[in-house]
């Protein structure tokens, strides 16, 4: 239960890993951050102190409460070593279920078997994953939103073989971590994707039509459905690329053509136009 949990290690220190783990340090816990390079945890960490040092500057937050937070999460490049003091793993590394399988193997043998194992993939099966572990009755998704320590949802994802105790218990976590739990059982895309991420491809379909500008695409959702960024915004900011792997994984499970990814898409993907991340997705970032 989760007065045992008192380190929580959270694999991947990218967007969403950086994210989870300032959460978990927010509400109190120990963690661990863990990217397989120093250069991927400094990232890491940058990611958390930007926005918390703003927060600063706004007179929301004290200095020394920005260092207790990031004093409380330790980087490490160590795999094994980090799941082995941990009482929790959140999983937010690449979004591959290869790469995936390989971490859950290797943590697998190190951890303690009480210990439970959450992903925080955005589509890939919950239960493919757990499979390939000693423990899938505690294996579950947890699919938190960017960015983390802000968005109130987190999905609970339920595989075939994930027992009521470990649902609790990732309920239990998610109301400590501040969030509010939906559970959903294992469907292409869950709950949001399945719905978010449609509305986004939609989008890149009226912009190849020439229906409207991209400025008054945004314009036009945010205004017209207050939505707080405009579909594009929302798609350079959680990444062009990750979009189309959701929308790949919809049509995929599916089978079903209303999830064809859109072309244009897929074209701005191959041109390397990911997003905010790469500098350049549907808009340009490199000069602000
Ligand atoms: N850590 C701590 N606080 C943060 C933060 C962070 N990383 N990022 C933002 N904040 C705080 C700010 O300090 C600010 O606090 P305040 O209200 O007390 O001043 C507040 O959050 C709002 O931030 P900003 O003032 O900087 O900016 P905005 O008001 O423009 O809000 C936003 C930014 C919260 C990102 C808002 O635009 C928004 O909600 N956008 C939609 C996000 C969304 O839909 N996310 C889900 C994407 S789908 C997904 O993630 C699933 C994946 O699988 C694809």
């Amino acid at each position: 239960m989760p007065e045992d949990i008192n380190r929580i290690a959270v694999l991947g220190a990218g967007t969403m890993g950086a994210g989870i783990a300032q959460t978990c340090s927010q509400a109190g816990y120990e963690v661990t951050m863990m990217d397989l390079t120093d250069d991927l945890v400094k990232d890491g960490y940058a990611k958390i102190r930007t926005p918390l040092e703003k927060r600063v500057a706004k007179g929301k937050m004290t200095q020394d409460q920005v260092e207790e937070i990031v004093g409380r999460i330790e980087g490490t490049t160590d795999l094994k070593g980090a799941v082995k003091g941990a009482d929790f793993v959140i999983e937010a590394v690449f979004e591959d279920m290869k790469v995936k399988k390989e971490v859950y193997q290797t943590i697998d043998v190190v951890s303690p078997p009480e210990v439970v194992f959450a992903t925080n993939t955005s589509s890939l099966s919950v239960t493919e994953m757990a499979s390939v572990t000693s423990r899938p009755d505690r294996f579950l998704g947890m699919h938190f939103f960017n960015p983390a320590p802000v968005m109130r949802l987190v999905e609970l994802i339920r595989g075939s073989e994930t027992s009521d105790e470990t649902i609790s218990m990732a309920r239990e976590l998610s109301l400590k971590l501040g969030k509010e739990p939906v559970e959903v059982k294992e469907t292409a895309g869950f709950v949001v994707n399945r719905i978010l991420v449609p509305m986004m491809n939609e989008a890149f379909n009226l912009l190849m039509e020439g229906a409207a500008t991209a400025e008054d695409i945004d314009k036009a959702m945010k205004l017209g459905t207050n939505m707080p960024m405009g579909p594009f915004e929302l798609a350079d900011f959680t990444g062009i690329d990750v979009g189309l792997a959701v929308m790949e994984v919809l049509y995929r499970e599916t089978g079903d053509p209303k999830f064809r990814p859109s072309p244009l898409l897929r074209q701005y993907v191959r041109a390397g136009r990911l997003g905010r991340k790469s500098g350049r997705g549907v808009y340009d970032y490199r000069s602000k």
